[in-house]
């Protein structure tokens, strides 16, 4: 199960989109200054080095935040996970890419908790080394995020953002993923859940969002970002979607406002776009 390394992925178009969102939301309720957790089922190592490695070898971030990197006419949202992406890289260059425990770390409060989850021994290893030093809000453990999640919920902070973003190497994530939302909302249906989930030609990918919209969650939001048409074989990704349950009520326009400029960035071909579909009552 493990061919999956992100360090080949990091900083792609689906971490832009993922992180970008992440961002937001991590934004938003770090402003209600009341104690609150982070919980990262998938959390990866936590930090990726674009300038030599996996990352370079595929060169996937050149698509991805290195065509952002150095513009300065990008909407509020873009430019704040830009200067994210810019503190990680102090000396100026675009040399390393945080990863999602990264972006939460920095924004979350002292008085706030981060609950990290990360299967693959090696990068649980690189994820530990890099939060030993601040043990005191973290949690770094060498678990199944599905199962972990299980025990979490309900939070203690009564106020939590779960972000599940497994490689869905395996087939049964697709299932996972769904049937962990069900369970967590059946124990904590007011947190904050956002899923990634890729956009490929494969019968599980294009089931998956009829699934999630069976979860019949009172509030939700769906957005897919497209860098290039759909294949017409299982040939590789051709975008990813971010699925937002109890998503705060500015991210609708958020989207609207960032996500025009960001799919014409990134374009690939002439297919390229976004979707956003929510219901916020
Ligand atoms: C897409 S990557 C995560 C990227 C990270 N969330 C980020 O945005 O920086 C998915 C990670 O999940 C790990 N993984 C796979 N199955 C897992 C499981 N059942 N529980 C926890 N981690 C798992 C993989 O080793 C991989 O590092």
């Amino acid at each position: 199960m493990f061919g999956y390394r992100h360090a080949f992925h990091a900083g792609n178009h689906a971490d832009v989109l993922k992180h970008l969102v992440l961002v937001q939301l991590l934004d938003y309720y770090r402003a209600k200054q009341k104690p609150f957790w982070y919980v990262d089922t998938h959390c990866g190592a936590g930090a990726y080095r674009l300038d030599e490695g996996p990352a370079q070898a595929r060169g996937e971030y050149r698509d991805g935040i290195g065509r952002l990197w150095d513009r300065t006419d990008l909407p509020p949202a873009t430019s704040r996970y830009l200067e994210l992406v810019g503190r990680f890289n102090p000396d100026g260059k675009l040399n390393r890419y945080p990863g999602s425990a990264w972006f939460a770390s920095e924004i979350l409060g002292p008085a706030d908790r981060l609950w990290l989850f990360e299967l693959l021994p090696a990068d649980f290893q690189a994820l530990r080394t890099r939060f030993s030093a601040d043990s005191v809000r973290t949690r770094v453990q060498c678990q199944d995020g599905f199962a972990a999640l299980r025990g979490l919920l309900p939070p203690a902070s009564k106020r939590a953002l779960v972000l599940l973003d497994p490689s869905y190497e395996l087939a049964e994530d697709y299932a996972r993923v769904v049937d962990s939302l069900a369970d967590s909302l059946r124990r904590f249906s007011t947190g904050t859940y956002a899923l990634w989930y890729p956009l490929l030609r494969r019968r599980e990918a294009d089931r998956l969002p009829r699934q999630l919209g069976a979860l019949a969650a009172r509030a939700w939001l769906n957005v897919r970002l497209m860098v290039r048409r759909r294949p017409l074989d299982e040939g590789g990704l051709y975008g990813s979607g971010l699925y937002v349950i109890n998503p705060p009520y500015t991210l609708p326009a958020m989207i609207e406002a960032e996500l025009p400029a960001v799919a014409q960035s990134l374009a690939q071909d002439d297919k390229a776009g976004f979707t956003l579909d929510f219901e916020i009552p």
